[in-house]
């Protein structure tokens, strides 16, 4: 069975006991700052959890694309990924644990034939925090399946960030391979680390795609699955290597016996490739930090290896290519965001090439100074700490002078067994981050717009583009979901019908007036009636009110809404606000993409 038979088996299944088809969410978190990337299925349905009634389902199914940079260092094993596709069934109120777990053994043993003797399970044991889940035992024991009892690390799940719903899981493995993780969100986890009960269980599901094929199909590995098999082809044609069926391949070089790993190297640059094409294609550049910083992190690791097997720039984007072609029929937006995709690639991968002599340089010196014991180097600076410790400031150096980045110094002193003087780079990275930081305070002294985040800039812009729309469109336009990195802001909201070009000019007008005008943004707590009386925009009051947590934000008497902040101190530090398009997100929701322009320090 492939990818593409899985993935509607799966759905059709869950379609015929109920549930809603639901569009994958963007691989970047709408309304979650707590999380870099979506992780998991239920990331865009977290709020329902506590508020079913805004639920567009009860039950819903989907296939969910998430990215796990978490996992990063296990890559190179059979089994993980940082990207990876998740099928999940999902309820808020409509089935709980049982209809949960005799339909996924029904999906897994009816509809993929997989012999019962080959299915395990798990459930949570238990502990001081959270009970025993002796529901699902006794479910799992009336449908005679045997099953072990794990701790909270293995058997309890969530939740995303540092707040939300959560709970005990049941774990579906086959041949010893763990493919589906059912949740039982009963608890919501607060900020202070205390769980409550929720008031109805919610259900949510996570198989892994790639694994699953990987249990269908007898393989070895998800880089032998038709998600991964033709770019694989691709590295051994462009390589003159062979995947292989033993993961160590032995080579003579200058007279000495080598062993390398050449499956685990063609395997972290299969996964890499194939998550930067995806994170690529929501049009996050390559940077220095956040998302954009993961993208070029996942580039280096693959140039690296894709180095060390012989191949020169431009290699990465031609196995991109593969993947995004494979990919498109699901995934259209690789296709759209092709340039893009390819871009990032091919910029990273050529700037990358030069620090990476300088990282084999690195590996050399520490060879030789790991059989030497302690050795000087540049400008007196140890290589080691001391005997079996990589020196924090040797890293340093390599960083500031090679740009060498410390992870990939750290990872090859790693790949040597040596430890890392972690204390001694983190000082030095300290004192620089001062340096720069009181660098730039200077310079935006004096100043308009002192050193306000782009992103909180951008936050109070949204509040009043919501307004702008509301004055030209009408008052029953509402948010409907909002999304900002440091490059644009984009906005969703309710609107049965394209703008004509006039209405986005005039909100675009409306916004940068407001921002001239330099209106006071004042934060204060209140109480509900009063937020009503204003007419305070509230995406999801009821959160609100059960929290208890009435923040408003005011922008003169323009704006009213409930928000949690942050935001600038008045309007004028926001810049100037731009309208790049305008287009339709789904069936009765439009969506707003804006930029801010940069700002004049006068
Ligand atoms: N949310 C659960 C997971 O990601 C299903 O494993």
């Amino acid at each position: 069975m492939d990818s593409r038979n899985l993935r509607e088996k799966f759905i059709k299944f869950f379609e015929g006991k109920n549930h809603k088809l639901v569009a994958p969410a963007s691989l970047i978190p709408e309304n979650d700052p707590s999380v870099l990337f979506t992780t998991a299925g239920m990331q865009q349905f977290k709020r329902f959890y506590t508020n079913p009634e805004e639920a567009p389902a009860k039950n819903i199914v989907t296939c969910q694309p998430c990215i796990r940079t978490s996992d990063i260092d296990n890559v190179g094993d059979e089994t993980h990924l940082t990207f990876l596709e998740m099928l999940g069934n999902f309820s808020f109120g409509g089935y709980f644990k049982k209809e949960a777990i005799e339909w996924g053994y029904e999906f897994l043993t009816d509809e993929l034939d997989i012999e019962p003797e080959r299915i395990t399970s798990t459930i949570f044991s238990g502990d001081d925090l959270n009970s025993r889940d002796d529901e699902s035992a006794g479910i799992l024991e009336s449908m005679r399946l045997k099953y072990k009892e794990y701790s909270r690390e293995d058997n309890f799940w969530g939740p995303t960030g540092d707040e939300g719903p959560c709970g005990p899981t049941v774990e579906f493995y086959i041949d010893g391979i763990e493919v589906w993780n059912l949740v039982f969100n009963e608890y919501y986890k607060e900020k202070d680390g205390s769980y409550r009960n929720l008031q109805t269980i919610g259900i949510d599901t996570g198989m892994g795609l790639e694994r699953m094929l990987v249990a269908l199909n007898k393989k070895n590995d998800v880089f032998q699955t038709d998600l991964f098999w033709s770019v694989i082809q691709e590295i051994e044609r462009l390589t003159d290597l062979k995947y292989g069926s033993k993961s160590d391949i032995e080579y003579i070089k200058d007279n000495k016996q080598c062993w390398v790993d050449i499956r685990k190297k063609f395997r972290i640059i299969a996964d890499h490739v194939r998550a930067t094409a995806f994170i690529s294609a929501e049009k996050i550049e390559v940077a220095n930090t956040g998302r954009g910083y993961i993208v070029r992190r996942l580039i280096r690791r693959a140039t690296r290896r894709s180095k060390s097997l012989g191949m020169n720039q431009p290699f990465l984007v031609e196995l991109a290519d593969v993947f995004i072609k494979s990919f498109s029929t699901y995934y259209p937006i690789l296709k759209e965001e092709k340039d893009f995709i390819r871009k990032n690639l091919i910029d990273e991968e050529q700037k990358f090439q030069k620090p990476l002599d300088w990282v084999d340089q690195y590996r050399e010196d520490l060879e030789a100074a790991q059989k030497d014991n302690i050795i000087k180097k540049i400008k007196d600076i140890p290589i080691l700490l001391k005997p079996g410790v990589a020196s924090g400031e040797y890293i340093y150096e390599n960083f500031q002078t090679y740009g060498v980045p410390p992870d990939l110094s750290k990872e090859v002193a790693k790949e040597l067994r040596l430890e890392v003087d972690q204390a001694g780079f983190d000082n030095l990275y300290k004192k620089h981050q001062e340096i720069s930081r009181s660098a730039s305070a200077r310079m935006f002294k004096g100043g308009l717009v002192g050193q306000t985040e782009i992103t909180t800039r951008m936050h109070t812009a949204t509040h009043i583009l919501l307004k702008a729309l509301q004055e030209v469109l009408g008052p029953e336009v509402h948010q409907r979901g909002s999304n900002i990195n440091e490059e644009r802001i984009r906005f969703d909201f309710s609107y049965p019908k394209a703008l004509t070009n006039e209405q986005v000019k005039k909100v675009e007008s409306i916004v940068n007036e407001k921002i001239r005008e330099n209106i006071s943004v004042v934060k204060r707590e209140t109480t509900v009636e009063e937020a009503k009386s204003l007419g305070a925009e509230a995406q999801f009051v009821d959160k609100y009110i059960k929290y208890g947590n009435l923040t408003m934000y005011s922008i003169g008497e323009y704006s009213h809404e409930l928000c949690g902040g942050p935001h600038v101190k008045s309007a004028g530090e926001i810049g100037k606000f731009k309208i790049i398009k305008e287009e339709s997100s789904s069936a009765g929701i439009r969506r707003i993409r804006a930029i801010l322009e940069s700002l004049s320090t006068g």
